[in-house]
């Protein structure tokens, strides 16, 4: 923001502070009455017949405003609250209060990371502890992109379905968090005609059991085998070297419709699973990994 304009909400909060406390205070000193001269004397106000005495607020009842007074006093000298530029003199800031928690916190869980890093994944992800740090960290930071159950999302994969574009060892589940993984899927609208295109679409479709035209299929099949083998696998069972799909196994990154299968043909696709290594460091990566490895796992003896 604009110096200029930080200063002058600096002042209209200073300004503001300022005439509150010495308003109350002169509301005080002016309502302050020691006694009055006639115990009967009247404000004049009547209300249903009912008059109002003219008596002083009592002595508590006082006290307790100056003590009021004096504590915003003593809290505006110890805290930031005249301004930016006054910092207090207990040196308070929020930043540093949340450094400090932060610092506690690692003090306290570090032993524990420490611990659980030096314990296999496969090993990790039967330990129910270990399962929930890992979700916690996992809903933290992988939610927004696989949802927070990890079924994932139209382009952000399933992670709890045992079908894996870039390999579901822990070893190769921790690589994709730590390194991050991009999918490219070339488009091909260039290179087919709208025969060849269709052909593609029932032949992908074919693969996974949709009911297709098939001669239209046939066609795609011939395309499929020079153009989309080196990726997907003669058998369409795709290739984890290059994160390509399994296009037989009915399970859709993108969704299987028609559209959606000829609109990834024909324009391309990049899948970008960020790398996390640094975000997380190596302890939470693990257990995010034992984490996302116990999904599948539990998943496969569930069945
Ligand atoms: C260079 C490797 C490569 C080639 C060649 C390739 N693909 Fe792909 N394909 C991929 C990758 C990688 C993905 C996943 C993209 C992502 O992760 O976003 C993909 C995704 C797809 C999908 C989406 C699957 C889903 O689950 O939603 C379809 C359909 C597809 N490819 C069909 C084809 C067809 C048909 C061809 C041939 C015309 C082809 N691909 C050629 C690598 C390739
Ligand atoms: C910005 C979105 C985003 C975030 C955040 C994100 N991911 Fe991903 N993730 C993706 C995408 C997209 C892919 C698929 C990449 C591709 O198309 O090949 C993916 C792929 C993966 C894979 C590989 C899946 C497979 O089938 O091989 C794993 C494992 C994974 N993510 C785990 C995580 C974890 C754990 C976190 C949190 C620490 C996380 N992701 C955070 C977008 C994200």
């Amino acid at each position: 923001m604009n110096e200029n304009v930080n200063e002058f909400w600096d002042w209209w909060i200073i300004v503001l502070v300022v005439i509150n406390l010495v308003g109350c205070l002169a509301l005080l000193y002016w309502t302050r009455k020691v006694k009055a001269e006639d115990e009967n004397e009247t404000t004049g106000h009547i209300y249903d017949g009912i008059e109002e005495y003219n008596n002083p607020l009592p002595h508590w009842w006082l006290n307790l405003f100056y003590i009021t007074l004096a504590f915003s006093v003593v809290y505006l000298v110890l805290y930031p609250g005249m301004g930016t530029d006054y910092k207090g003199t207990l040196d308070w800031s929020q930043e540093k209060q949340h450094e400090q928690e932060v610092q506690t916190a690692k003090e306290k869980y570090q032993p524990l990371f420490d611990k659980y890093a030096a314990i296999p994944i496969e090993q990790l992800a039967q330990n129910k502890d270990a399962i929930g740090m890992g979700k916690r960290i996992f809903v933290n930071t992988c939610f927004g992109c696989h949802g927070s159950d990890g079924r994932g999302n139209p382009g952000y994969p399933d992670l709890t379905d045992n079908d894996w574009l870039w390999g579901g060892s822990a070893e190769e589940i921790k690589f994709s968090i730590v390194n991050g993984r991009t999918g490219v899927m070339p488009g091909f609208g260039p290179m087919l005609n709208a025969d060849q295109l269709d052909g593609l679409v029932q032949y992908v479709g074919q693969l996974s059991g949709h009911k297709v035209d098939a001669n239209a299929a046939e066609t795609g099949k011939q395309v499929f085998d020079t153009q989309c083998f080196v990726c997907h696998g003669n058998d369409g069972k795709g290739n984890k070297m290059f994160g390509a799909p399994n296009l037989t196994d009915d399970i859709w990154l993108y969704s299987g419709s028609s559209t959606n299968i000829a609109k990834t043909i024909k324009e391309g696709r990049t899948g970008v699973m960020p790398a996390h290594g640094e975000i997380l460091g190596d302890a939470k990566a693990h257990l995010v990994a034992a984490y996302v490895y116990s999904l599948s796992n539990q998943n496969e003896s569930d069945q």
